[in-house]
């Protein structure tokens, strides 16, 4: 089993299965990490060839280095990160919560920074490696009533960036794709009146889907998106444009 590993954060759902599918489809050895939805990422195990499940609530202390090191032992190495896990805890500046602040750090940008850590290491032996970090489109143009959640996404882009160059040379790219408004869980409970005014701002008139930021998270971990780091791309039906 010597073909390449790829690491995928909340990937029992989502944004993170259509990722594990898609990498698995591409010819890697899914690590299917999951968090609380046990059902879920065991029938995605059953789905994908040669894949195995990690579970872990990344927000604690000592977990995402323990997560590098099980993939380490159970699968051989680790070849491409996919930091997907997130939550959105949603508040204008004036009501939000400060322990919502540090829960949304700690949940999202931390791991995002520790996991990266942590699997470099093991890419710098091979001169080989993708990371590649789910962001937001509000992490660019703001939102009202997520300005927790998009300074947290715009720290992860930053932080991407910084990432980029130092891990340039040794043939390891960072790079950051920036959903619009996807259906998923994430997005599925607000009101209809807020999923309409939402759908009058996408040009392309319909929601994403998850296959289609997996499409955009496959071209980044290949081989042919070599010259591409530091960047982010975009998947929101023209929402908005770096
Ligand atoms: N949906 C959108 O419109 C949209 C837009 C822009 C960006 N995004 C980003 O896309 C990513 C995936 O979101 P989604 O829409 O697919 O939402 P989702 O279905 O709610 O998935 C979120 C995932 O994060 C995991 N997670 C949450 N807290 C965790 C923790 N403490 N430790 C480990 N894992 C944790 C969950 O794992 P368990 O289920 O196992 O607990 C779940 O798999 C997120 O980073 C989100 O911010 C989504």
């Amino acid at each position: 089993m010597d073909s390449k590993v790829a690491l995928v954060t909340g990937a029992a759902k989502g944004i993170g299965a259509a990722c594990a599918r898609r990498l698995a489809k591409d010819g890697y050895r899914v690590a299917i990490h999951y968090r609380s939805s046990p059902e879920l990422a065991l029938a995605l195990q059953a789905e994908l060839p040669h894949s195995e499940v990690f579970c872990f609530d990344l927000s604690q202390e000592g977990s995402c280095e323990a997560l590098v090191k099980d993939i380490k032992l159970k699968m051989g190495r680790l070849d491409v990160v996919v930091n997907n896990a997130g939550i959105a805890l949603d508040q204008i500046i004036t009501f939000a919560k400060p322990e919502d602040f540090d829960k949304t750090i700690q949940t999202n940008v931390k791991p995002a920074f520790l996991l990266s850590k942590f699997a470099s290491k093991l890419m710098l032996r091979n001169k080989w490696g993708r990371i590649v970090n789910i962001t937001s489109v509000v992490g660019h143009m703001g939102n009202s009533g997520q300005v927790i959640y998009s300074g947290a996404k715009g720290a992860i882009t930053g932080m991407t960036k910084s990432m980029a160059m130092d891990l340039a040379g040794f043939g390891i790219t960072c790079n950051c794709v920036a959903p619009g408004f996807i259906s998923t869980d994430m997005t599925d409970g607000l009101p209809d009146e807020v999923k309409q005014k939402m759908l009058t701002q996408i040009p392309l008139g319909r929601f994403g889907q998850p296959d289609d930021v997996a499409s955009a998270v496959s071209f980044l971990v290949s081989d042919g998106s070599g010259y591409v780091t530091g960047s982010t791309i975009h998947v929101n039906g023209g929402m908005y444009r770096s």
